[in-house]
């Protein structure tokens, strides 16, 4: 089973999207996913149709420490499970934060046995974009991997050094569980010299080399666990479009004209990069496809 985190601490930069495309590309290859939205905006948990709405969601795991199915809800995606956000008042964050075990509780709950390795090959969890956040920090104590879409502008990329790598320096010491590899993407790329320039810098910064020579002996122990993807995600409407459609961005735009990749292409590269083991398994779009041909 693998286990992903979407976090960055900044909000828009395309967690939310990128959770769900993740998910319902695996759900299509035939794995059997499970969501988990742990964002209070719930964001993730109205991206795709409900067909069967449990009683309860993420909550109840938190809470009991437990995933049952009476919190397990399913989307209009064959294949594709959720458990859903209900802590729109907060009380969920206010109860988490006093426990002494926060930062594991998630991880604990995904050993459940209806998540067990038998029942679930994929989990893919999405977070909140704020500075500081109980759940948000057990999300990413939770993953195997954790993801991280920067947009390559110099605020966005600014945040990550100052806030995500921040962030992620002061998790462990009060958890049992290790981060994972941290994988960054470079997502929303626009065509232009300012986005060219940024994501030059980004990798330069991550490379090894650099990394070495660099003065901050923070950054050097928690970038030295950072991995810039090659796959990049390019600002397309196919992903947006895709929202209002109620599916996932591989079955809206499967081909396209033009050098830019269809969200079909990008995807898979971006999974296969992330997952090696699946490199040259597809996507089924049959079912339900409502495939489009992209623009030029
Ligand atoms: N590759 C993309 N190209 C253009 N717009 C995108 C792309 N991915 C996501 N978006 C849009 O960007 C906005 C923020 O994305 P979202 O996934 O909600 O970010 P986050 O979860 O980090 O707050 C949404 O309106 C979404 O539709
Ligand atoms: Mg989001």
């Amino acid at each position: 089973m693998i286990k992903f985190t979407l976090v960055s601490t900044k909000g828009g930069v395309g967690k939310t999207t990128l959770a769900a495309n993740l998910g319902a590309l695996m759900a299509d290859m035939g794995l059997r996913v499970l969501l988990i939205d742990s964002d209070i905006q719930a964001s993730l948990s109205k991206y795709f149709p409900i067909l069967q709405e449990a009683p309860f969601g993420l909550t109840k795991v938190i809470t009991s420490g437990m995933v049952t199915p009476d919190c397990i809800s399913r989307t209009a995606i064959e294949g594709l499970d959720i458990v859903r956000s209900d802590d729109s008042e907060k009380t969920l964050q206010s109860w988490l934060m006093f426990r002494i075990d926060r930062g594991d509780r998630l991880a604990n709950a995904l050993q459940s046995p209806c998540v067990s390795e038998d029942y679930y090959d994929c989990i893919v969890i999405d977070t909140q974009g704020s500075p500081s956040c109980p759940i948000r920090d057990a999300a990413a104590l939770a993953a195997d991997q954790i993801i991280i879409p920067i947009n390559p502008d110099t605020m966005s990329s600014r945040e990550f050094y100052d806030g995500t790598m921040d962030m992620f320096a002061k998790l462990e010491p009060n958890s049992r569980y290790r981060l994972g590899p941290i994988k960054t993407v470079i997502y929303k790329k626009k065509r232009t010299r300012d986005a060219k320039t940024v994501e030059e810098t980004f990798r330069s910064d991550f490379s090894p080399k650099n990394l070495t020579q660099s003065i901050k002996q923070d950054f050097i122990k928690m970038g030295g666990r950072v991995t810039v993807l090659n796959t990049t995600v390019p600002d397309a409407k196919a992903y947006t479009e895709s929202v209002t459609l109620g599916i996932p961005a591989h079955r809206h735009e499967v081909k396209r004209d033009g050098s830019m990749p269809s969200a079909f292409e990008t995807m898979h590269a971006l999974l296969w990069e992330l997952v090696p083991n699946l490199e040259g398994m597809y996507a089924n779009t049959s079912a339900d496809n409502q495939q489009v041909e992209g623009d030029a």
